[in-house]
């Protein structure tokens, strides 16, 4: 089969003939017919993710149909439309994933690929409103902000979101999220064209984390603070987010894009009774129950580009720049 194949950091990922997987006990075989990128595969490229083995097919996101069973498979898959789910081996506490937890893609070859085998308990009827593009643009995005929106946060519908960094994949789908839970949704970005977008879809505003006093003058602009704040940058600006919450807020940290956070001042936290949420990717219920609510709301992701298989590398460099507004995705079967 083909799959664009990672094979050193700062490689670029090229397209390449390798064998085609096929599926042990308890296994599918997934013939893909889309995958997308995360910001991990970016990470993973540029050598700043954990557990690097190469060479590696790149890719936790994909959606397809499944095209061969292992021993022990219920027979009725066979043929159905699919999307994976990609956080394996959770455990048994809900509360947290255990020490085998593992992300397809890393180290198990992952979706950028013509076929992929997962346990068949990884996947997911594929919403029948979606195209396989869409479909293949929700799982590890999808699962990552449901869990932080709903299982952690517990969002009511009401209250007063910021979700930060808009233009991002997960942002992005816990924006759509929040919107349709009825939620008065406002954004940060770097961008004035990716908030005006956010806004065409529900969001109620938004302002530049590059501004002077950002929130003070977000604050003004909504009304109060934020009951529920969402974000993946850390770094110095999360100080900023403990200005812009409400008290009693809930903030829910699912990334580090921008490193660790210097000098918090405790008392921000504490004397406004704030609730500093850690989140990563989700459980099985939790990734069930997010699909099924894209598919009950009738919720489409967003997204930025297609790209052929074979230009994954453009695909790559183009999230790398943060320059996408919603997910890269990549056809694999027209
Ligand atoms: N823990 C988990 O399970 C999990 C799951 C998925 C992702 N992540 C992590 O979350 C981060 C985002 O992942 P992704 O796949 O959504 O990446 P992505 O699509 O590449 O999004 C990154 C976004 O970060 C935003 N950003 C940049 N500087 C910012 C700042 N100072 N303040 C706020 N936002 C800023 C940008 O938003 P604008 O373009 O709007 O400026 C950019 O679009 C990555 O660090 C990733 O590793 C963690």
């Amino acid at each position: 089969m083909q799959a664009l194949v990672l094979t050193g950091i700062g490689q670029p990922a090229t397209l390449q003939e390798v064998p085609t997987p096929q599926p042990g006990p308890g296994q599918v075989q997934v013939q893909l017919h889309a995958a997308a990128l995360n910001h991990r595969d970016v990470w993973i490229q540029k050598g700043q993710y954990a557990g690097l083995k190469f060479p590696i097919i790149l890719g936790s996101d994909g959606a397809g149909s499944i095209s061969a069973l292992g021993e022990g498979v219920d027979a009725s898959l066979l043929g159905q439309e699919v999307v994976i789910n990609p956080g394996q081996h959770w455990g048994n506490n809900p509360a947290a994933q255990g020490a085998d937890f593992q992300i397809l893609g890393l180290p198990q070859d992952g979706t950028f690929a013509e076929y992929v085998c997962v346990a068949a308990q990884q996947v997911s009827a594929k919403p029948a409103h979606l195209s396989f593009e869409q479909a293949a643009a929700l799982p590890l995005g999808g699962v990552t902000a449901y869990r932080a929106v709903f299982t952690r946060a517990g969002l009511q519908p009401g209250e007063r979101v910021l979700i930060s960094g808009v233009g991002g994949g997960v942002a992005l789908l816990a924006l759509q999220l929040a919107v349709v839970s009825g939620a008065d949704v406002w954004v940060t970005s770097g961008s004035e064209e990716k908030i005006a977008q956010a806004v065409a879809l529900g969001a109620k505003g938004g302002i530049s984390y590059h501004a002077e006093n950002w929130p003070a003058t977000l604050i003004q602009q909504a009304g109060g603070g934020f009951d529920v704040l969402v974000d993946s940058a850390g770094g110095p600006g999360f100080s900023n987010l403990l200005d812009a919450a409400a008290p009693g807020g809930r903030l829910v940290l699912y990334g580090a894009t921008h490193g660790n956070i210097p000098q918090v001042a405790a008392r921000k936290i504490f004397w406004k009774q704030l609730s500093v949420l850690g989140s990563t990717m989700g459980t099985a219920q939790d990734f069930n129950a997010m699909v099924r609510f894209f598919e009950q709301h009738q919720i489409s992701p967003v997204i930025d580009e297609i790209f052929a298989l074979a230009d994954g590398e453009q695909a790559l460099r183009r999230m790398d720049e943060g320059l996408q507004f919603g997910k890269l995705v990549l056809q694999i079967k027209a």
